[in-house]
């Protein structure tokens, strides 16, 4: 997806202003792209786009607009205090607009010139929008070739504008592959993130990888992520482990020996 045509503006970066995200992605977003951040319920999803839209409004002057199937805009606002972001002030700032709705309605909207999306879009001249979340398009229709249609019409009518989309999707899988709502979205976007939980030593932390980054080179480690009152913070590389992404990493055999060596 993103922008043909529009010269010079291609690799223009858009930086997500996380702490260790934009040095992996080669300094950010790409202007006019849509980038996907997918994991299981409570990896951190709706927490890295909340500070996408809360660090492009208060400093990269780039106003935001929220879409939300998911949550109440008050139940948002209150998870974004408590990593450290006032959306409520941002709004009232003129900074930042959310449209909570459901799908098919958004959908509707989206496709009609001067609908709903058009209207605040332009009223509150954003450049950064995010959409949480993706799954729910689900709701509209099960049928794996419509649902591609429609996230494709979706996230088109999304770049109609000069703005940078952060989407998220919830991992299906159980038995370890892919549906086909998700494969379907992999397509199209430009940046894939991954967010997974990982067990180390009993404990669960969580880890931040991207699978796909258009038209540059990024950081292939696998992070550890943080959420923290001051936000998401992406971290050092898991180092001397193998086993990761099987959400059950183990320490690597020669780490192991050396352990045992100095007990
Ligand atoms: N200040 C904080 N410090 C540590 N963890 C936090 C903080 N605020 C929220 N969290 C954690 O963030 C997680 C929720 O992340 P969220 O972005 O809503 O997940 P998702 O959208 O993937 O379901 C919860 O597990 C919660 O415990
Ligand atoms: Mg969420």
């Amino acid at each position: 997806m993103g922008a043909p045509g529009k010269g010079g503006m291609d690799n223009q970066r858009v930086p997500t202003g996380i702490t260790g995200l934009d040095e992996m992605l080669g300094g950010g977003l790409l202007f006019n792209s849509v980038a996907v951040v997918k994991g299981a319920p409570g990896t951190g999803k709706s927490c890295v786009g909340m500070e996408f839209i809360s660090r492009g409004a208060s400093e990269y002057g780039e106003n935001g607009l929220i879409i939300t199937f998911e949550e109440f805009p008050r139940q948002l606002y209150r998870d974004a205090v408590s990593i450290g972001f006032d959306l409520r002030a941002l709004e009232q700032e003129g900074k930042l607009r959310t449209i909570f709705t459901t799908p098919a309605v958004f959908l509707r909207e989206i496709q009609q010139p001067g609908g709903i999306f058009d209207r605040t879009i332009e009223e509150v001249s954003a450049r950064r929008v995010f959409v949480d979340s993706m799954t729910q398009l689900e709701r509209i229709t099960q049928d794996p070739v419509q649902l591609r249609e429609i996230m494709y019409t979706f996230l088109n009518g999304l770049l109609r504008y000069e703005i940078t989309a952060v989407v998220t999707q919830e991992d299906a899988f159980i038995t370890g592959n892919m549906s086909v709502a998700e494969a379907g979205l992999s397509y199209i976007v430009d940046t894939i993130i991954q967010l997974r939980y990982v067990e180390i030593s009993s404990s669960i932390d969580r880890a931040l990888f991207v699978l796909k980054h258009r038209a540059s080179d990024h950081d292939k480690r696998i992070r550890r992520m943080t959420i923290t009152s001051q936000g998401v913070k992406v971290e050092a590389a898991f180092e001397g482990r193998e086993g990761i992404l099987s959400g059950n990493p183990y320490i690597t055999r020669r780490l192991k020996k050396a352990e045992e060596f100095f007990k």
